[in-house]
């Protein structure tokens, strides 16, 4: 009899166990790719009603049949989610079964001094460590680096853009490069290091950055949003948006590309502050795109080539993204991303997709780069870097080296052809 009761508790135990077991712990990131138009609708309210955050399309708007859904689903939510997959017979794919690892590993060895050894640029950094490095940069490069205040963000921190010059000749033009305008896309101000970096360092010895810098001024924002940034190291490593309040909802955050005059908030944006591609009140109504803006009007008739850089999905876009119609120099732009592209390919065996955004991914108006071409910026890209959805947002420190490399052979071959054609 005793046996037999101890049998019972153990078979009790082992169910409470296994169910435990099925309680997930850990943050995942589900692939999903709908089959039926019941499944894109199952996903859109997915991923408006609970708790997760679309990674891939930006917007549930724009998830259809027979392609890829990248989903973030934190812990708590995991079994709802998936049980509602399941009851709609809706397959999944576990991207990544832990992300909370990884988001351990980039916000670990966060350290403070840009000279402690090698593998500085090769890890993310806090924005106080940015701005940290952005003021020793300059002060330890007295002759070719200046910090420029360019204005200040919704919660009142500074811009600063690093302007990197290396000779005084007259009519020198510029290009300009910003980064961590979206705060998840990490491996973005990761890379406005990285690039400053291999400037500083490799001038006068790689010929073709030696060849730009020589005929070059280069403006280099390191992060355009840095109160989303912040708050994505903080509180939630899945924001977006900058975090300007909107006095009709208690929803936070512009999508600043999404901000700026270019066929601003037509279709491919929304005026519901509750999305992640919310548009503003109107045009520049933020100060981070509207700094941005300012310094560019100022500084048109140097500024030749015109640069943003995001993560993810390996993309060199240009415009335009805010209408279907072809930019005047679209043969010269196509030209010049496919070089950039066929040189990551060849150098670092890596697929990198190129052309116009409003045909390579989807519309999507009020850019940053569709706004700076309409102001005469005729060479005006965005960069997606790595990866393709592997790791997503949450690309590991050991993969900036290969992002940023590939992402700095694009940016050489298409600054030395501006310096070619003008
Ligand atoms: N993923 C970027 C975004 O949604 C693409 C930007 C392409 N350019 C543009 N003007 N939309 O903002
Ligand atoms: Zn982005």
């Amino acid at each position: 009899m005793a046996t037999l009761l101890l049998f019972f508790v153990f078979l009790n135990l082992d169910l409470l166990l296994r169910t435990g077991h099925c309680r997930e712990t850990r943050d995942q990131i589900l692939s999903i790719t709908p089959k039926t138009q019941e499944h894109v609708d199952i996903l859109r309210n997915v991923s408006t009603q609970y708790e997760t955050a679309l990674w891939q399309p930006v917007s549930p708007q724009y998830i259809k049949e027979e392609t890829q859904v990248h989903l973030f689903v934190p812990a708590n939510s995991s079994e709802t989610v998936k049980n509602l997959l399941q009851r709609h017979a809706v397959t999944h794919e576990v991207l990544l079964a832990n992300a909370n690892e990884l988001i351990e590993m980039q916000t670990r060895n966060d350290s403070t001094d840009p000279r402690s050894g090698s593998t500085f640029y090769e890890r993310y950094h806090s924005l106080e460590d940015i701005y940290y490095w952005i003021n020793r940069t300059a002060h330890d490069n007295p002759n070719t680096v200046k910090v420029i205040l360019v204005g200040s963000s919704y919660e009142k921190r500074p811009l600063y853009a690093l302007k990197l010059s290396f000779n005084n000749r007259t009519n020198k033009k510029a290009m300009w490069i910003d980064c961590g305008i979206h705060a998840r896309e990490w491996v973005s101000p990761a890379f406005c290091l990285w690039f400053v970096h291999y400037s500083l360092s490799f001038y006068n010895i790689n010929q073709d950055i030696t060849h730009i810098l020589d005929n070059m001024d280069v403006y280099v924002l390191p992060v355009l949003n840095p109160d989303g940034y912040k708050y994505s190291w903080t509180s939630n490593r899945m924001w977006r948006k900058n975090r300007s309040i909107s006095k009709t909802t208690s929803c936070i955050g512009v999508d600043l590309n999404r901000n700026f005059d270019a066929n601003w908030c037509t279709e491919g944006a929304s005026h519901n502050p509750c999305t992640e591609i919310y548009c503003g009140m109107f045009p520049e109504s933020e100060p981070e795109s509207q700094a941005v803006a300012n310094f560019l009007r100022s500084h048109k008739d140097t500024v030749q080539l015109y640069l943003s850089i995001h993560s993810y999905s390996q993309m060199l876009l240009f415009p335009y993204s805010c209408t279907l119609e072809e930019a005047e120099n679209h043969r010269d732009l196509l030209e010049m991303a496919q070089e950039a592209a066929q040189k990551i390919r060849r150098y670092y065996r890596n697929t990198y997709r190129y052309g116009a955004g409003a045909k390579t991914i989807y519309l999507a108006p009020g850019g940053s780069d569709d706004w700076a071409y309409n102001l005469g910026i005729k060479y005006s890209f965005t960069f997606e870097l790595q990866d393709r959805g592997r790791y997503g947002f949450l690309l590991p420190p050991s993969h900036i080296s290969g992002a940023c490399n590939e992402a700095l052979i694009a940016v050489k071959t298409i600054a030395l052809k501006v310096i070619e054609k003008t």
